[in-house]
C-alpha cells in the first residue's frame, strides 16, 4: 500500500514537471502551431524521432524526457516511433508503450489544430472552474482527450497553470488566459477559429 502510494505521488511530480517543463517551452515560443496539423507518420518525422532519440540516449533515465521532447517537436507519439525509441535506447517496445499509456500527458493520436488546456487544479475551482469546464465539454461536444468534429480543439486537462490568481485559467497552445468563464470561453474559442 505505502509503495502503491508513494508511486502514484512520484508519477505525480513527474507529470506537473513535465507540465511546468512544457509551458516554458511554449512561453519561449519552442513550438510552433503547425505541429498539430501533423498526423501521418512520414519521412520527416522519423528523422526527428531518430535524431532525438540519439540526443536523448546518453543521459540518464532518457525516457521520459525524449517521449516529452518527441509530442513537442511532433505534437504526439506516433505508434511507429515507439520501435525506434526502443532501439535507441536498448528498450523493449513494451517498456516504452507501457511508459506512453502510462501518463495521460502523452498523446497517442494527432491532437486538433489547437489543444485547449483546462485548469483543474483547486484554486481555479474555487472559481467555479466546472462551469467553464462542462461548458467547454458540452461546446466541443468532448470530453478530455477528444478532438472536436472539426478538427480545430482537442481538450486537455492541466494541474494549475500558473496563474492562480486570475482563476478559472485557461491555456490554448502558448497563450494563457484569465477569468475564463462560460461566456468568455465562446469568444475566445471563436476567436482561434478564425485564426489560420
Ligand atoms: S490553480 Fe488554476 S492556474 Fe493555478
Amino acid at each position: 500500500m505505502w509503495a502503491a502510494d508513494t508511486f502514484r505521488y512520484e508519477s505525480r511530480v513527474i507529470f506537473l514537471r513535465m507540465q511546468a517543463a512544457q509551458r516554458m517551452q511554449l512561453l519561449h515560443g519552442a513550438l510552433t502551431e503547425d505541429r498539430y496539423s501533423m498526423s501521418v507518420f512520414d519521412e520527416t518525422q522519423a528523422q526527428a524521432v531518430d535524431a532525438l532519440s540519439a540526443r536523448f540516449a546518453g543521459i540518464p533515465g532518457p525516457l521520459l524526457p525524449l517521449l516529452r521532447a518527441v509530442q513537442d517537436e511532433l505534437g504526439f507519439i506516433p505508434s511507429e516511433a515507439i520501435p525506434r525509441i526502443a532501439e535507441a535506447l536498448n528498450l523493449s517496445r513494451a517498456e516504452v508503450y507501457g511508459v506512453v499509456s502510462f501518463y495521460h500527458y502523452f498523446r497517442q493520436h494527432a491532437p486538433g489544430r489547437h489543444v485547449v488546456q483546462l485548469c483543474r487544479a483547486e484554486a481555479c475551482q474555487a472559481m467555479n472552474s466546472e462551469s467553464t469546464e462542462a461548458h467547454a465539454k458540452n461546446s466541443l461536444g468532448i470530453d478530455y482527450h477528444g478532438t472536436s468534429a472539426d478538427g480545430q480543439f482537442t481538450l486537455e486537462a492541466a494541474y494549475c497553470l500558473g496563474n492562480c490568481a486570475a482563476g478559472p485559467s485557461v491555456m490554448i497552445d502558448n497563450k494563457l488566459y484569465g477569468r475564463v468563464t462560460p461566456e468568455r470561453l465562446d469568444q475566445i474559442l471563436a476567436d482561434w477559429r478564425t485564426r489560420q
